[in-house]
């Protein structure tokens, strides 16, 4: 009887020297989330009994990554190759039996039904057997690094050579190991067992099972992956190809849902932002963590939005910052150069031009007019400003936290308010207005010949 349950392991254990970082490999973001999370949820996607995640000896940060998660974390020091990290993570699986998943942890644009045809490949009788190993093949543009899988004449998986230790012959071998292999479990410790180091590096290469299933009488199976899909991130040029991958993703993703990309290819997801059907996004807008945009709302052209929510029908931008907590309210309107932070717009209410608002609640209907600023902050702690529903805010007004504009009340243009303004009154705090009739056409008379006599005498 075939077992049918996976286990998967996780290879991160690396030092990812190529990356030249501080920050662990599989902890960089691509799409604001950790490449290592983009790979976690995938195996959630497939039906993952138990997983095991092998991490070296800086392994802390990666451990605390995942320790809201049914994974067993298991250490790998010193980190002497793929077949020795795995190792490491078959004690914490001797009460497993089934299918064993290896991934690696710089491998994280795979597709769950990529997974799930590797592990049916595993499984498919042929001739009364089921192969030991499937593994994930491509072919790249470039196969550079990757190791080369070999054939043998019947164009059956013979073994893996690594590019470093590949003849010339073996290099223009153009289908490469994606590092991608699900494993008959009761048979990985035995090869595990028998893999040496005995090459350039002086590791324990897990490419060397394919070899040793073979002289063990099992056959190994290759599936074809697209290169996209299991492109290995060891450097950053390989870090900025993995995200423009995931972006070219989330816009097919957001057109074929019904939103309108104008210029698709300067759009910028994040890994969880969510838009409504009907949204438009003009070109050049980014769009960070956190980020839902309901139906029929259009996002102007060179927007940046973090952590906010812009509800049906609104209009954010041109040239508009949304920082988290903003959320403007449906029909309502964000223009350009305004920037909200932790400041609710309710339905309807428009900040048009050219603003600040942040630690703000605003009524629904409240006009904001240009170069409005809440002053939230004396340089120690930060205040709220309340503007009720249908106030008038007169343009370039200081609104001095905390204070509180009532409903329906109006600033006059120029105010620095910095006391409550009870609903429906005027409040304004400009000098009074002098005027003096012929003043300018006077002093311009004056001064245009004191210049002449001046020129006179130089
Ligand atoms: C590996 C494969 C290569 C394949 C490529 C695909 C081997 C020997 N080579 O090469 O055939 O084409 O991936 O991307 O497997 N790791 C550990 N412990 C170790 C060494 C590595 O956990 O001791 C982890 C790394 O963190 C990484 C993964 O295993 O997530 C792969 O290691 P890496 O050094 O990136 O191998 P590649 O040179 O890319
Ligand atoms: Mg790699």
């Amino acid at each position: 009887m075939t077992d049918h349950a996976i286990a998967a392991v996780i290879l991160a254990a690396g030092k990812g020297t190529r990356m030249k970082s501080r920050l662990p490999k599989v902890l960089h973001p691509i799409g604001g989330r950790p490449m290592l999370h983009h790979l976690l949820d995938t195996l959630d996607r497939l039906n993952v009994a138990r997983r095991v995640l092998v991490v070296g000896a800086e392994g802390d940060r990666v451990a605390a990554s995942v320790a809201d998660r049914d994974i067993a974390v298991v250490r790998q020091e010193p980190q002497e190759g793929t077949a020795h990290a795995v190792a490491m993570a078959l004690p914490a699986l001797t009460d497993f039996s089934g299918d064993v998943l290896v991934v690696y942890g710089d491998t994280p644009l795979l597709k769950g039904e990529t997974l799930a045809a590797l592990v049916a490949a595993r499984r498919a009788e042929s001739d009364g057997a089921a192969p030991g190993i499937a593994l994930l093949g491509f072919r790249p543009a470039d196969p550079g690094d990757y190791g080369r899988l070999v054939l043998d004449e019947g164009g059956r998986l013979e073994r893996i050579v690594e590019a470093r230790e590949a003849s010339a012959a073996e290099r223009a071998i153009g289908l490469c190991n994606s590092g991608v292999m699900v494993f008959d479990g009761a048979l990985l410790p035995r090869l595990i067992e028998r893999i040496g180091n005995d090459n350039a590096k002086g590791e324990y290469y897990l490419t060397d099972a394919v070899a040793i299933a073979r002289e063990m009488g099992r056959r190994t199976v290759v599936v074809e992956a697209s290169e996209d899909e299991v492109l290995g991130v060891n450097s950053r040029a390989d870090l900025a190809r993995a995200e423009a991958i995931f972006q070219r993703r989330m816009r097919v993703a957001a057109m074929a849902s019904g939103v309108t990309l104008t210029a698709p290819e300067t759009v910028f997801f994040s890994h969880d932002t969510v838009l409504g059907r009907d949204v438009t996004v003009a070109p050049h807008v980014v769009f960070g963590p956190g980020v839902e945009v309901a139906e029929g709302a259009v996002i102007g052209a060179f927007s940046h939005l973090e952590g906010a929510r812009v509800e049906a029908g609104a209009s954010v931008g041109p040239f508009a910052r949304l920082r988290p907590g903003a959320v403007v309210g449906e029909g309502a309107k964000v223009g350009n150069f305004v920037e909200v932070k932790n400041a609710v717009l309710g339905a309807s209410a428009k900040a048009s031009h050219l603003s600040y608002l942040g630690d703000a609640t605003i009524g629904a209907g409240a006009n904001i007019g240009a170069g409005t600023i809440t002053c939230n902050y004396d340089g120690f702690l930060k205040s709220r400003t309340e503007i009720g529903e249908g106030a008038f805010i007169g343009s370039n007004s200081a609104l001095v936290a905390p204070v509180r504009i009532g409903a329906g009340a109006i600033v006059g243009a120029g105010s620095a308010i910095a006391k409550d303004v009870p609903d429906d009154a005027l409040a304004l705090t400009r000098s009074k207005q002098v005027t003096r009739e012929g003043w300018a056409a006077a002093f311009r008379a004056r001064r245009a010949k004191e210049k002449a006599a001046r020129g006179k005498k130089e």
